[in-house]
């Protein structure tokens, strides 16, 4: 059986991982006899130096049909950030309606956290971040820089709809963990959007009985995550929120090279897409150095998502990455403190596997 993935490399080290990721999968889907049929596509700044747009103005009817989408990374040195993430990256969550960004994170045994004391196991959480809307959604051109530059305005969206599928999508994720679900928010400050948001995790906690709510501010909320990590299980987050708190996830993991994501909806027709936590990474592109574990891992996530008992395939992935960082003498990455080659990295793995 085969599955078509639309792969975007992108930018930087997102075409160098992503290689690299593709390789494992390859031999993965081969062990479990099944195909990826890839279609490869160059969007990405280069195309933007070029042709002026990250990707066609029909981009988005061109993966339509994929069963899923993997993407390395965007971001250019060149080309301001707000230009690329609203070119591509945006574009696709928000017109697949992708509206779970789900992002694991837990510390793997032979992996040092810079937090003191803590062991593989000891940090183990997954956080939802609402990913169409929020802080991040353009509310109708109200959005500008006026008064000759001198004023800036910036607003929020939040809709029923949208912040209860997330919030219930986190509840029932927290059922299938430890039962507990900590929301974070700044209701304190924002009067409007945050205690809508603290209103309707009430309302939905009603159908998940079982399940032990937290409410915390944003502030204290990235205190509590370098101070107790432990104490989290499923976070449930706005789309800024999530995206700051899964950065502070992923390093009291040990690197964001190996934090893994999905941007999901699984209501809907169109594909789902998978990248890694991280950027392009301007800083060591080209050195063959970049950590290819998080974009492996995104490719044990996608395989969870493209269902038919694709999980086997996936767990055979979280195994051999889980013994590859166990095992002392295998390579590692500079950002995990070893001085191996992303290539390296993935012959080890694939000899594991
Ligand atoms: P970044 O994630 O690219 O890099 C942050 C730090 O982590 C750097 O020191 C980098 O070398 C290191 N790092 C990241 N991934 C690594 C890996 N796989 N292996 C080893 N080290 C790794 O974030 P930064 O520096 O804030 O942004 C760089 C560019 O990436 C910007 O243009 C930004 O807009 C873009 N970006 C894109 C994202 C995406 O495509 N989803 C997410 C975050 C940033
Ligand atoms: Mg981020």
């Amino acid at each position: 059986e085969t599955y078509d993935i639309a792969v975007i490399p992108g930018d930087g080290i997102g075409t160098e991982v992503t290689s690299a990721a593709m390789e494992v999968l390859d031999t993965v889907a081969e062990n479990h006899g099944f195909q990826l049929e890839r279609s490869t596509y160059d969007w990405g700044t280069e195309r933007y130096l070029d042709e002026g747009a990250m990707m066609p103005d029909d981009g988005l009817d061109r993966i339509e049909s994929a069963d899923s989408i993997f993407l390395g990374a965007v971001g250019h040195p060149e080309v301001p950030d707000h230009v690329t993430l609203n070119g591509l990256l945006l574009p696709i969550r928000k017109g697949f309606d992708q509206y779970i960004c789900k992002r694991p994170n837990k510390l793997f045994e032979g992996i040092e956290s810079p937090l003191r004391g803590y062991e593989a196991g000891d940090i183990d959480l997954v956080v939802y971040r609402e990913n169409t809307e929020g802080e991040y959604a353009n509310v109708g051109g109200r959005e500008h820089r006026g008064f000759s530059n001198e004023v800036a305005v910036q607003s929020g969206l939040f809709t029923r709809k949208g912040t209860e599928r997330i919030v219930r999508s986190a509840f029932e994720a927290a059922t299938e963990r430890e039962g507990h679900l900590t929301s974070i928010t700044k209701s304190n400050a924002q009067a409007h959007s945050m205690v809508f948001w603290d209103d309707i995790v009430k309302e939905v906690s009603e159908d998940f009985p079982e399940v032990e709510v937290d409410s915390l501010l944003v502030d204290r909320a990235s205190m509590d995550l370098v101070r107790r990590p432990e104490e989290f299980d499923v976070v449930v987050a706005s789309n800024l929120f999530g995206d700051i708190s899964t950065d502070i996830a992923a390093i009291i993991t040990g690197s964001l090279g190996l934090a893994p994501s999905g941007n999901i909806n699984e209501e809907n027709d169109y594909p789902d897409m998978f990248e890694p936590v991280h950027g392009s990474a301007p800083d060591i592109v080209g050195q063959g150095i970049a950590n290819p574990l998080a974009s492996i891992l995104t490719g044990a996530m996608m395989f969870e998502y493209l269902g038919d008992g694709k999980e086997a395939a996936a767990e055979d992935i979280w195994n051999a990455v889980e013994a590859q960082l166990a095992d002392e003498s295998a390579p590692r990455t500079p950002d995990l403190g070893g001085d191996a080659k992303t290539v390296d990295v993935v012959s080890d793995l694939s000899d594991r596997l």
